[in-house]
């Protein structure tokens, strides 16, 4: 008997420690976003007061102290980013108060909506370091030196090409942490996870750009410098949007000794490093569930014209809408005074305004 309770108390320590070592919650360093102090983050082990990182991350932040506002300007533009390109959708990208800032459905499922959180955000922290490299401020990076000489397009390249290697190696290592030690536990989620995290920082590795000057006499293009930068931020969250919409299903397989994503439906072509990948078909969002991370639409504004999801049938999961009468104050009669001021008259306008009941 005796024996028998020893080996059932074991068998819970196991099965507790081997639930709480599950990839779950990759990007719960999200809550960053949220750490108003983080700006004075001087001393070192403030880095142990950061809630939401993982021993990884915590050395990491130890080691780049001056890179951690940068981290949570990331953070704040990816989730800035990610409420722009869902504002009309069913999910809208809203965050909940508490510290985790998000739901079930995107800290702990293995949905749409999950891949391109962990995407932006991962885009959203290789895109702020690199930016902080730029800007000629921090000790450990600067711009990219490896830019140089002439191209074969005829001009100089010169100036302060965007150190995007630099920001995607920080945000591989910082971002990709909680992932990276579960590899070797041999997880689904951690391998769709560290894909997408991937996918993100892809969107700007793949899209960068060539900004140029001219010099030469009265403004005339004689001779050209450039350098490389960064596509605007806006940029990648549409890239990824586009990315979310053509999505790729995918399940795990052993291949060799190795865990692989291939996709769900042997007959559609594999994904590439740029696609993101998902398992799980995401809920349908309709009504609040605070666990999930859904409000619900009740009361979203729709387009009643419209046969896309924000158009008021699919917004509205078929309930009906209410319209409401709503004032627009607009700028109106701008008159151009010389020289040069522009004035204008305020008008109202009615119209009306759909909500889903
Ligand atoms: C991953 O798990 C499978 C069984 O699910 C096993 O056959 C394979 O050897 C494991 N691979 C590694 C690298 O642990
Ligand atoms: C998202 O939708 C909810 C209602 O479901 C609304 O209260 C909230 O303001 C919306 N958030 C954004 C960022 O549009
Ligand atoms: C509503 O949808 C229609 C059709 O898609 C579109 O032309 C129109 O601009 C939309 N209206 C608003 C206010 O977004």
């Amino acid at each position: 008997m005796r024996e028998n309770l020893v080996l059932q108390v074991l068998l819970v320590i196991i099965v507790v420690l081997h639930l709480s070592r599950r990839p779950a919650e990759g990007v719960r360093w999200l809550a960053l976003a949220k750490m108003s102090w983080l700006g004075s983050l001087s001393e070192e082990d403030g880095c142990d007061r950061l809630a939401g990182l993982v021993k990884r991350q915590k050395r990491l932040c130890r080691r780049n102290v001056e890179l951690m506002d940068s981290v949570k300007t990331g953070a704040l533009m990816s989730i800035d980013e990610c409420q722009a390109q869902f504002q009309n959708r069913r999910w809208n990208c809203s965050t909940t108060d508490s510290n985790r800032l998000f739901g079930r459905v995107i800290l702990k499922q293995e949905t749409r909506e999950s891949a391109f959180v962990h995407a932006i955000s991962s885009a959203g922290v290789g895109y702020a370091v690199t930016r902080a490299c730029s800007s000629g401020q921090l000790r450990k990076c600067g711009c990219d030196r490896t830019v140089r000489g002439r191209s074969k397009d005829g001009f100089e390249w010169s100036g302060c090409s965007d150190n995007i290697a630099y920001g995607s190696a920080f945000s591989t290592a910082f971002v990709d942490a909680r992932e990276r030690g579960q590899r070797r536990k041999n997880s689904s989620r951690a391998l769709m996870n560290l894909h997408n995290n991937q996918a993100g920082r892809k969107a700007i590795e793949d899209n960068m750009q060539v900004e140029c000057k001219c010099h030469g006499v009265s403004g005339s293009c004689e001779m050209r410098t450039c350098w490389r930068a960064m596509p605007t931020f806006r940029r990648v969250g549409q890239l990824l949007k586009e990315k979310f919409d053509g999505a790729t299903e995918v399940k795990s397989a052993i291949r060799g000794t190795r865990l692989v994503l291939m996709p769900l439906n042997p007959q559609f072509k594999p994904h590439t490093e740029q696609d993101l990948v998902y398992m799980e078909s995401s809920p349908d969002f309709c009504e609040p569930d605070p666990k999930l991370g859904s409000l619900g639409t009740h009361g979203r504004v729709c387009n009643k014209t419209s046969k896309a999801i924000d158009g008021c049938d699919l917004l509205c999961c078929g309930r009906g809408y209410m319209t409401r009468k709503v004032k627009l104050v607009e700028r109106c009669r701008c008159k151009f005074h010389w020289c040069c001021v522009v004035k204008c008259k305020q008008c109202e306008r009615i119209i009306d305004e759909h909500v889903c009941a």
